[in-house]
């Protein structure tokens, strides 16, 4: 039997990472966090001074980005071009970048060509968070989550984890991410075809992870 494979979607701020770390420790899976490679791929971009509003001057300063991902749930690790880049990648200018570069056709190849190989080297089964990781990633995945939450509830959580930040804005800059994501003509968010729907809304975290954990359990 092929190595499981939990592939968890989801708009900005459902709880996905959070989520999907509890769930790879409680499995003893690996975690691999696709989303930080697209704001490592934007931070080395903009490293480099590439005009990312010019999808091809990305595309072609794509290639030489060299991006490494550790797979420990406990201490995922990022490095663009050998530098630690976990912190810079969570700053408000990558973040309100990434969405263009995510859009980019060859941006995806690149890397989805490196999640596949990473899957590839999770033997005992990993976890992989993302936006198309269901529907183009991993579409035979044994397990397919597509993770929600109201959009107030994704505000609040991600305005507190950033210190605090003003719950409007917040939500107004996800909204706006969100709006980017779905509609993109390269791998857009959706629900991908035989994923189950689970709404974190009214739910703690470990109730989510529990949920995901059983429904995960029923698969296997
Ligand atoms: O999950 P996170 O918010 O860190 O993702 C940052 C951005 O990376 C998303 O807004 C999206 O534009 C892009 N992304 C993507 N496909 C994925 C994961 C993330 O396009 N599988």
């Amino acid at each position: 039997t092929s190595p499981l494979v939990v592939a968890i979607d989801g708009p900005s701020g459902s709880g996905k990472s959070s989520t999907s770390r509890g769930v790879a420790d409680r499995l003893g899976l690996a975690y691999l966090d696709t989303g930080a490679m697209y704001r490592a791929m934007t931070w080395a971009l903009l490293q480099r001074g590439v005009d990312l509003d010019d999808p091809a001057a990305v595309a072609s300063a794509a290639d030489a980005v060299r991006l490494e991902s550790g797979t420990d749930p406990l201490a995922p690790t990022i490095h663009a071009d050998g530098t630690d880049v976990a912190e810079p990648i969570r700053t408000d200018e990558v973040t309100g970048a990434v969405s263009l570069v995510a859009a980019v056709p060859h941006v995806r190849e690149l890397l989805v060509d490196l999640q596949r190989r990473a899957i590839g080297e999770a033997p005992g089964g990993i976890v992989v968070e993302g936006r198309d990781i269901g529907s183009v990633v991993v579409p035979d995945a044994p397990v397919k989550i597509y993770l929600v939450a109201d959009p107030a509830a994704r505000a609040a959580r991600r305005a507190a984890e950033n210190g605090g930040a003003d719950a409007a804005a917040t939500e107004a800059a996800l909204a706006v991410r969100d709006q980017i994501d779905s509609t993109r003509a390269a791998s857009p968010l959706v629900q991908a075809h035989g994923a189950v729907v689970v709404d974190g809304t009214h739910l703690t975290l470990d109730e989510v992870i529990d949920t995901i954990v059983g429904i995960v359990d029923a698969a296997s």
